[in-house]
């Protein structure tokens, strides 16, 4: 290099943008290097901790994390500027020859990005246009409790409950896998308010009660964290005591990919674990609603619960025609019994998993525990190996293809 010439070194720096930002705090707890933080207004990225690693995208509930701005990198906008923002400010234009090369980090991250590998997953081809952000913290829609039903069993460990919301005559269109969310009132110990919680949608588009402005949620009052310590948690503990006539601020929709298709003969391979069941039972009872319509498909569930008095949905699932649904059921603690997950229940059923995997017209959701993700990598790779199929290949292609979509917590 000429050592007359000089270098002014660009970066791509990572911004959230205020206007539509939540602050349901998803980016700062996924974020693997605190390069995230916030203060009572924004949140904000840290330009000098950031390395585009993009882990912070696909979980953001908005899309306000996915904005970038070209900047000199002597120059980018510190956390105190971000605070201040009520907007994102335009991309400024760059003093003539500098950043001439993207660096590497970000060069190579932003290619793997448009490659598909890592970041959402497209929605199926034939998913309904899904509507997002309608309803922000500043406007907020104002639901109205109209039924809060315990679904676990009475002597069960896990208190999980239907909660239904009716809109009355405000619109808020949902379909099955999006996800709203809930502002639980008042603040927290340092007087800040509660952070949005988001919750997903447990009924079809059509309403919990067809043609009714209403939806429901599945939510389980959380009273430990991951690690079995005693915490309560706000929005769950709200949401689990409210009572009908109780009014509820609701933020979003949100969510543009984890969609169901809606093309005739395309089929459901459904993997779910507790709560995670509730985008599971929007698209069945979608499918179910429609089942005089003779439009084939098929639909394949794997549920894990502790015992069934702790499986939300239990006896209505077991009604549903065995020529409608597939359903298997993995318990843990089932007293003489071995624990059994759903990446067992995948490898016993091998044959047909791997029979849906090459179905270009079925489309595999995976929803609850974080811990479930791996476990049910390694099934469906054993599922593959098997049956002649080699799973590291096969994933891209079937990200690509909008056909493989993960929700975990
Ligand atoms: P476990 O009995 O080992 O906790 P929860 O009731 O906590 O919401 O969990 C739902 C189900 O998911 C339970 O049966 C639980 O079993 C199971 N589970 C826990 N960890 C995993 C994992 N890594 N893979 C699959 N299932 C899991």
């Amino acid at each position: 290099m000429d050592a007359a010439v000089q270098t002014v070194e660009v970066i791509r720096q990572h911004l959230i943008d205020p206007e539509i930002c939540i602050r349901c705090n998803t980016c700062e707890d996924t974020c693997p290097i605190g390069a995230i933080t916030h203060d009572a207004r924004n949140y904000v990225v840290k330009a000098d901790v950031c390395n585009a690693c993009n882990a912070c995208i696909p979980p953001c509930p908005t899309g306000a994390i996915d904005n970038w701005r070209q900047v000199v990198k002597a120059r980018a906008y510190s956390i105190e500027e971000q605070f201040a923002w009520d907007a994102l400010p335009p991309q400024e234009d760059l003093p003539v020859g500098a950043g001439a090369e993207l660096p590497p980090e970000v060069a190579r991250v932003t290619a793997e990005a448009a490659a598909g590998q890592g970041g959402a997953v497209a929605p199926p081809w034939s998913a309904a246009h899904p509507y997002v952000n309608l309803y922000t913290l500043d406007s907020p829609a104002i639901a109205t409790v109209s039924g809060n039903f315990r679904l676990t069993g009475d002597d069960a460990s896990s208190d999980i409950r239907h909660i239904v919301l009716d809109f009355g005559a405000t619109a808020f269109p949902v379909l099955e896998g999006q996800t709203i969310g809930i502002i639980p009132p008042g603040t927290d110990d340092n007087g800040r308010p509660h952070h949005v919680r988001l919750y997903s949608v447990a009924s079809p588009r059509d309403g919990e009660r067809p043609r009714y402005n209403n939806l429901s949620l599945t939510v389980k009052r959380v009273t430990e964290d991951h690690d079995g310590r005693p915490v309560r948690g706000v929005a769950s503990n709200y949401l689990c005591d409210l009572r009908k006539g109780d009014q509820v601020k609701v933020v979003g929709p949100y969510g543009t990919s984890f969609l169901m298709p809606n093309h005739p003969g395309s089929s459901l391979l459904m993997v779910c674990t507790g709560t995670g069941s509730a985008p599971m039972r929007a698209m069945t009872e979608r499918r179910r609603r429609r089942i005089g319509l003779k439009e084939g498909g098929e639909l394949m569930l794997f549920f894990g619960a502790r015992a069934p008095g702790e499986l939300p949905y239990f006896g209505p699932l077991m009604k549903l025609p065995k020529d409608f649904i597939d359903i298997n059921l993995a318990f843990s603690r089932l007293p003489g019994k071995p624990k059994q997950y759903v990446q067992d229940l995948i490898r016993a059923r091998a044959a047909d998993v791997a029979r849906l995997i090459r179905d270009d017209d079925c489309y595999i959701y995976i929803c609850g525990l974080k811990g479930m993700e791996k476990g049910v990598d390694e099934a469906l790779r054993d599922v593959c190996r098997m049956h002649g199929m080699d799973w590291d290949e096969l994933l891209p292609l079937l990200r690509e293809k909008r056909r493989y979509h993960v929700e975990t917590y």
